[in-house]
């Protein structure tokens, strides 16, 4: 492949937005997105997801933006960063995935080169993706275009590890389209890459990355249930807990998000169709699919003990909407489960968020966040540690 890359990025979202203006420092860069309103935003410099300061992210970045997939027929390089989420089955809903690789297969030459980074099961790009840009492009894999993964492992809000810090695995359909997928990368990854020896592996580690966490968050959570039974502090049982050298420091929370919630069962219903049907993994979920109903259960629990059962009409305050702390996305917020339980118990809540998209929130969710967080409440519930509230 010829070093002369122009690399067309499909999908300027938390992820396809830094990664281009990563690629952007040493290649030109054709950003697409099928969103109008993103594009027009970032032609004007504004980034509504707030992952870029203004000194990375203005009008200045010489990156050409467009909805129009024309603009990407010179490039001979496609990073597909679309969104994997999950249905109401809680299956992988790959609807965005196959939609962007028919729009590239449309316009796919020789020669060229298709990167995926969005979150997948492992096989997918092999079993599900190549075969749309075959069919589409009418060329043949491995000979006239070829394939190559790499997960994203960007973390949303959080500014110490910019995406080149981050060491990134990559992985090609050939042993040469590997190390030309590897060398694309090292150029721009300061930390370094990883070169996994196959597309499926690259596809499952990221996998298990993010089941790895959930795993270990929902085992925090269950013993936040237990104790709480047990009337013992959590806290202090972490606190004694942590002074062995191996215990791991996890903390019991909200697990929401597009990513730490929902990947784990792109796994599991990879290994129930060959077959398997994990444990750990679904049932971790299940815990953690429930903190949010037990939280807001806590705090009616609270207030009837304080006002002697007469809770209607109460007042809380919940500090915090985004689906984790310093970040602006509100994908699988577990927030909304607080409030729902809140609301449902007959009590006045008010949400303050000021880092996230109000209309959004309206729009996904029919909730109106309060502009302000002043006012005299009943019981003040920190949801989300942003940083703004400390
Ligand atoms: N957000 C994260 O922290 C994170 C981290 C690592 C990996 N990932 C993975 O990266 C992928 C993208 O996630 P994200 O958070 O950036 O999503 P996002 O929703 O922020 O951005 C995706 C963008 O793709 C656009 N899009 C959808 N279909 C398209 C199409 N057919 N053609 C062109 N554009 C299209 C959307 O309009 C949107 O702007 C997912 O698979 C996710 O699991 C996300």
């Amino acid at each position: 492949m010829s070093q002369q890359y122009i690399i067309g990025i499909i999908g300027l979202g938390y992820v396809g937005l830094p990664l281009s203006i990563a690629f952007a420092e040493k290649y030109s860069v054709i950003g697409y997105d099928i969103n109008r309103e993103r594009i027009a935003d970032l032609k004007n410099g504004i980034d509504k997801t707030k992952e870029l300061e203004s000194t990375q992210f203005s009008t200045k970045i010489p990156i050409r933006f467009t909805t129009e997939l024309d603009d990407l027929r010179f490039c001979n390089v496609y990073i597909i960063t679309v969104p994997t989420p999950i249905n109401q089955n809680k299956e992988p809903d790959l609807s965005y995935l196959i939609n962007a690789s028919k729009s590239v297969g449309s316009i796919l030459k020789n020669g060229d080169l298709v990167v995926y980074e969005s979150t997948v099961y492992p096989g997918c790009t092999e079993e599900e993706c190549v075969p749309i840009l075959q069919a589409t492009s009418g060329l043949i894999f491995n000979q006239q275009f070829f394939v190559g993964y790499s997960p994203e492992r960007i973390n949303p809000g959080d500014r110490t590890r910019p995406i080149q810090s981050i060491i990134k695995v990559t992985s090609g359909s050939t042993h040469e389209i590997a190390k030309v997928v590897d060398n694309l990368y090292k150029s721009v990854i300061t930390a370094g890459t990883f070169l996994a020896p196959s597309i499926k592996v690259a596809e499952a580690s990221k996998a298990i990355e993010n089941a790895q966490r959930d795993v270990n968050i929902s085992f925090m959570n269950e013993l936040a249930l237990m104790f709480d039974k047990m009337d013992i502090n959590i806290d202090e049982v972490l606190e004694a807990a942590k002074t062995k050298w191996n215990f791991l420091p996890f903390r019991p929370g909200l697990v929401g998000g597009h990513c730490i919630g929902v990947d784990p069962h792109y796994l599991a219903y990879k290994a129930m169709q060959v077959g398997y049907t994990p444990k750990v993994i679904l049932s971790g979920r299940e815990v953690n699919e429930q903190m949010g109903v037990w939280m807001g259960e806590k705090i009616i629990a609270q207030l009837a003990k304080q006002f002697n059962g007469e809770i209607k009409g109460k007042k809380v305050l919940i500090l915090g909407f985004a689906f984790k702390e310093n970040c602006a996305d509100t994908r699988n917020t577990k927030v909304i489960d607080v409030y729902t339980t809140l609301i449902n118990a007959g009590l006045q809540v008010q949400v303050f968020d000021p880092l996230v998209d109000a209309d959004l929130v309206k729009k996904t969710f029919n909730l109106d966040l309060s502009e302000s967080k002043d006012g005299q409440y009943d019981y003040i519930f920190k949801a989300v540690n942003h940083s703004i509230f400390n």
